[in-house]
């Protein structure tokens, strides 16, 4: 995991900001409830401790006469739960909707202090991290916290996806990023009707074999391989999270049933380099918290290899296989996750 950023505290007034660091915490799984939702709402205190993160949805999949009351619940909910070793995070509405002011205005002063991360959709940007930035730091101030609240973007328009850079490194205040396939597949113009994961025709198909005299025979049967949608924006996030030390997410499955699909989606995420996922269901948690921890003998291995290098320098066998300074280094990224989900 790489290391906590070093952090802006809140606008203080009459003094100078001390620097702070942010300890990286696990955040595997990113549990969706919506608090307009007495049902779902009263689960709430008994997840606490069986999921990294807690997210109280404002946004879409709450409708918008359910606004007001989501929010009131969401600060209710908060001041009635001790959070423990869970964090607390909401994402708010968009920031061209009639919403997301009052979002802020009211969560921060209620409930500032439980909260660790304000997710932002629909970023298109670095105007719009600005913004949420230094409203922040102003209702911060006002309410006199000491502790500054994160903010993570949601990738889900072309444009966001042209300003990620820019996104990722306008504010210490970022913690990372997630992937929209719905709303971004919808601004792309693609042609899907999902949310999230792949889509049967979205293939390759092997070549036709050819016969003797040259000419390919296209009426064979040929394997078909499905392609991932999400690879190229996936990978855009790892790059650009990297570079600016903050952590990539896959974001929704929206198949419940299809546990199977859901697995394949976050392991090929967590392998590329992101860190965790959302959850839509509790039978996805389990899912998430299983495939974004290293695999026991991945790290086993990784801790092979760190005795086998020594001083981190020049080459060794082990297993039949080379390992040298940059191999030693991926090892390095399987330990310290280990340490840290294990901490
Ligand atoms: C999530 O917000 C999505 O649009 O997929
Ligand atoms: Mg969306």
């Amino acid at each position: 995991m790489r290391p906590a950023k070093d952090f802006f505290a809140p606008l203080a007034v009459g003094a100078p900001a001390p620097l702070r660091e942010i300890p990286a915490r696990p955040s595997r799984a990113i549990h969706f409830f919506d608090p307009s939702n007495a049902k779902m709402a009263a689960k709430v205190p008994a997840m606490v401790g069986t999921v990294d993160v807690l997210l109280g949805n404002l946004e879409d999949a709450v409708k918008a006469d359910n606004k007001v009351a989501a929010r009131e619940g969401l600060v209710r909910i908060a001041q009635e739960t001790d959070f423990g070793p869970t964090q607390l995070w909401t994402r708010i509405n968009s920031l061209d909707s009639p919403w997301a002011l009052d979002d802020l205005t009211t969560l921060v002063p209620a409930i500032g202090d439980k909260l660790d991360v304000v997710m932002v959709p629909k970023v298109q940007g670095a105007e719009d991290i600005h913004y949420v930035d230094r409203l922040l730091a102003q209702l911060e101030a006002k309410a006199g916290l000491q502790r500054p609240i994160l903010v993570h973007a949601i990738l889900e328009t072309a444009r966001g996806v042209a300003n990620i850079e820019q996104i990722c490194g306008a504010s210490p205040r970022m913690q990372g990023l997630s992937l929209g396939p719905a709303d971004l597949a919808a601004d792309r113009r693609m042609k899907t009707t999902r949310v999230g994961g792949g889509h049967p025709g979205y293939l390759v198909r092997q070549d036709p074999p050819r016969g003797s005299d040259g000419t390919s025979d296209v009426g064979a049967d040929r394997s078909v391989y499905q392609q991932d949608l999400w690879h190229y924006t996936i990978a855009r996030m790892v790059d650009a999270c990297a570079m600016h030390g903050i952590y990539p997410y896959y974001g929704p499955f929206g198949d419940i049933a299809d546990v199977v699909a859901c697995e394949d989606q976050f392991r090929n995420a967590f392998l590329l380099g992101c860190v965790g996922t959302w959850t839509l269901h509790p039978k996805q948690i389990d899912i998430a918290r299983r495939v974004f921890s290293p695999d026991p003998a991945d790290v086993e291995h990784a801790y092979r290899v760190r005795a086998a290098m020594g001083d981190g320098t020049g080459a060794v066998m082990l297993d039949g296989k080379m390992e040298d300074d940059a191999s030693l280094k991926q090892c390095l990224v399987m330990v310290a996750l280990a340490e840290q989900l294990s901490a």
